[in-house]
């Protein structure tokens, strides 16, 4: 009966130092050790991208400056332009705008509200190049993503240059 007594005790005890430590393991009592990695400048996955620096210069030039109008294409449309922009529009685009870019992409159908555009079609073919390279940059919000991430400034021209082999033959 004492031994009983005196196991209660024992474990009582350790139960309620479990406890405690528990109320620091699950932060419900929070230490701020400065150790914590969590507690550095942090970039977690799928957060917004860190705003560029204070007076830093893009390395690859200046992209659009707001108020001057479309960019101009500094690529020109010459065979490995096309090339390479057939192949980034292979991984980039494809399965969105389809392989003949005519919106029938293999993930089209699950786009219930806006179908990916046809891209060989006059309205989009009669747009400047500098408004497509804005549209794959900064995509279109709500139905497109902005692919200014996936593809490097140069990248989206020779896209770009792609885009205009896909004219609808009359
Ligand atoms: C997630 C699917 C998806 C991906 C990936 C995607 N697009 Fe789009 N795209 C769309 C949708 C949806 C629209 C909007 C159609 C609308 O406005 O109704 C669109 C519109 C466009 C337009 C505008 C056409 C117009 O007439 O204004 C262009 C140009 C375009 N996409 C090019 C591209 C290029 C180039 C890529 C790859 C670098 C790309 N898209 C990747 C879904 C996609």
């Amino acid at each position: 009966m004492r031994l009983l007594k005196q196991l209660f005790w024992v474990l009582l005890t350790l139960g309620v130092l479990l406890g405690a430590t528990e109320l620091f393991l699950y932060d419900v009592i929070k230490i701020d050790w400065v150790s914590f990695m969590e507690i550095q400048p942090t970039y977690k996955q799928m957060e917004n991208p860190l705003p560029v620096p204070a007076r830093s210069i893009p390395v690859e030039g200046a992209i659009a400056i707001p108020g001057m109008g479309m960019p101009p294409n500094p690529t020109v449309a010459d065979a490995a332009s096309i090339q390479r922009g057939a192949e980034l529009f292979a991984i980039n685009c494809q399965m969105c705008h389809g392989v003949a870019g005519d919106g029938n992409g293999s993930v089209a159908p699950f786009l219930i509200r806006f179908k990916p555009a046809n891209l060989t079609t006059d309205v989009a073919q009669s747009k400047e190049d500098g408004s497509l390279f804005l549209t794959i940059s900064n995509g279109i919000e709500g139905r497109m993503p902005a692919l200014n991430e996936n593809l490097t400034v140069s990248e989206r021209w020779d896209v770009v240059n792609f885009l205009r082999t896909l004219k609808a033959e009359k």
